[in-house]
């Protein structure tokens, strides 16, 4: 191959051939291509762009540099949902057991947090005894076994991805929606799903800080997993506030316990909620007690539903939401729950012993509301800076995590304080670093004298 003309073709905005495409996948992931001239090509991708048919032949490609989960005839739908990540967003955490008790298989394949934003596999790493690392066969056995699996991507699953981001990263040329596109769904696709939801947020601690881009990458991430023969959905969710009241590793482990724990019936009015594109974030008086926020519970909700929509499993999205939270309710995915962690290595007596914990970490502190109001921001990107120089996310990809540190006990916007309520609760390694993040967030919030409507969640879905 010339792949020097290659380069070229995509810098003079020429259309690559599938077979190109194919053939520098193939290359560049067995070292033989340079990676001068592969950042040289990525970058004239970035400017050029890619047709839906070019990035449809690049994901393929990327799809198959390794190996393709395989599973055997079953009539339970393989599934799975991505998120562009956020703060304090566990949703997979609880929806994974969710998603098998509702009938469907999960290979949850997922990744580790880099920067403020935080990642599923570290939120696991602080169960005692939990393996993320698991061979293909596992996974396997354990989906079909379990229902669900929530693990880390093993080295022979699309490893021309995890070279090209790498160059990518290194050649800033990480912000192109067709490479995007086709390193996340390269690696969904190598799960062999049948439907697949995407949570793609928006806002100041998101990936996609305006909603024009994280609808534009929505768009695009859509019409290529059709294409490749995934019922793809999306759902544009609000990330300028966090998901939920705790953020930090353990603690989002703790809520999302909570959130599968069966409700009492002052929490079930969602099943009359009406889809539309502007569902609130549901906050009620119900939801105030930490790890019971109902924003979470909504969004985990909304996955499901979608996902028996997407799979033919039920004939409307109310009908699915009612089914999906009846489901909660019940008190299985709580089971399927311990289960998935035995099933993955946990100590379930060592970890209801930690759960029973309030706290893991060296410091606790509040930060108390200077007067009383109403709350009218939490900003979930500084919040997410604070937890990341708590030491509870990375500065660069080999930082080690403290999976205690984190702030739980958010106050959200919308809700009413008094003076001296509660704001946040900071969990550090020492009084000194609790004191300092403590001052730091004072900044996150703002409380005002007039009632105030929270932000809707949902702001469209894109199927
Ligand atoms: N996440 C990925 O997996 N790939 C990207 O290119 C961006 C975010």
């Amino acid at each position: 191959m010339n792949f020097l003309s290659l380069i070229e073709s995509k810098r003079e905005g020429k259309t690559l051939a599938p077979e190109q495409i194919e053939n520098f996948v193939l290359e560049f992931t067995a070292g033989k291509i340079p990676d001068y001239q592969m950042a040289a090509l990525l970058m004239a991708i970035y400017f050029r762009g890619l047709s839906t048919a070019e990035t449809t032949a690049l994901t393929l490609a990327m799809r198959d540099s390794g190996d393709v989960l395989e599973f055997p005839e079953d009539t339970r739908p393989l599934v799975d949902k991505h998120s562009t990540g956020g703060i304090g967003d566990k949703v997979s955490l609880p929806l994974a057991p969710l998603l098998a008790c509702l009938g469907f298989r999960v290979p949850m394949i997922s990744g580790r947090g880099l920067g403020i934003t935080g990642g599923t596999l570290d939120k696991l790493d602080s169960i005692p005894g939990f393996q993320t690392l698991l061979p293909a066969e596992k996974i396997v056995e354990q989906v079909q076994q379990v229902g669900c699996v929530i693990c880390g991507q093993t080295d022979r699953m699309v490893p021309a991805d995890k070279k090209i981001y790498a160059l990518r990263d290194a050649s800033g040329t990480v912000p192109s929606i067709p490479l995007i596109t086709a390193s996340i769904l390269s690696k969904k696709l190598a799960e062999s799903l049948e439907a697949l939801v995407l949570d793609v947020k928006f806002g100041c601690a998101a990936f996609m800080q305006t909603k024009a881009e994280a609808r534009k990458l929505a768009k695009a991430m859509v019409a290529l997993g059709n294409d490749c023969g995934v019922n793809t959905r999306a759902i544009l969710t609000d990330m300028n506030t966090p998901l939920g009241r705790a953020a930090g590793n353990w603690l989002e482990v703790k809520e999302s316990v909570a959130c599968l724990e069966p409700t009492s019936r002052s929490r079930r009015s969602e099943s009359a909620h009406t889809f539309t594109k502007s569902s609130q974030r549901g906050l009620t008086s119900a939801a105030t007690a930490e790890g019971q926020a109902s924003d979470l519970r909504s969004l985990v909700l909304d996955c499901a539903a979608h996902l028996l929509m997407q799979t033919k499993k039920s004939k409307s999205l109310a009908a699915a939401r009612k089914q999906a939270g009846d489901c909660l309710d019940s008190g299985e995915p709580r089971r399927k729950w311990d289960e998935m962690l035995v099933a993955q290595g946990a100590n379930l007596s060592v970890f209801n012993q930690k759960l029973a914990l309030d706290h893991t970490a060296s410091a606790v502190l509040e930060l108390k509301s200077p007067c009383a109001g109403f709350v009218s921001k939490c900003d979930a990107r500084l919040i997410g800076e604070v937890i990341r120089d708590l030491g509870g996310g990375r500065l660069t990809k080999e930082s080690v995590i403290n999976y205690d540190v984190g702030v739980d006990r958010i106050a959200k916007p919308g809700e009413a304080v008094q003076k001296n309520s509660v704001l946040a609760r900071i969990h550090a390694t020492g009084q000194s670093q609790a004191k300092s993040a403590c001052a730091r967030l004072k900044t996150a919030f703002e409380i005002s004298a007039k009632p105030v409507k929270a932000a809707p969640l949902i702001l469209e879905i894109i199927q």
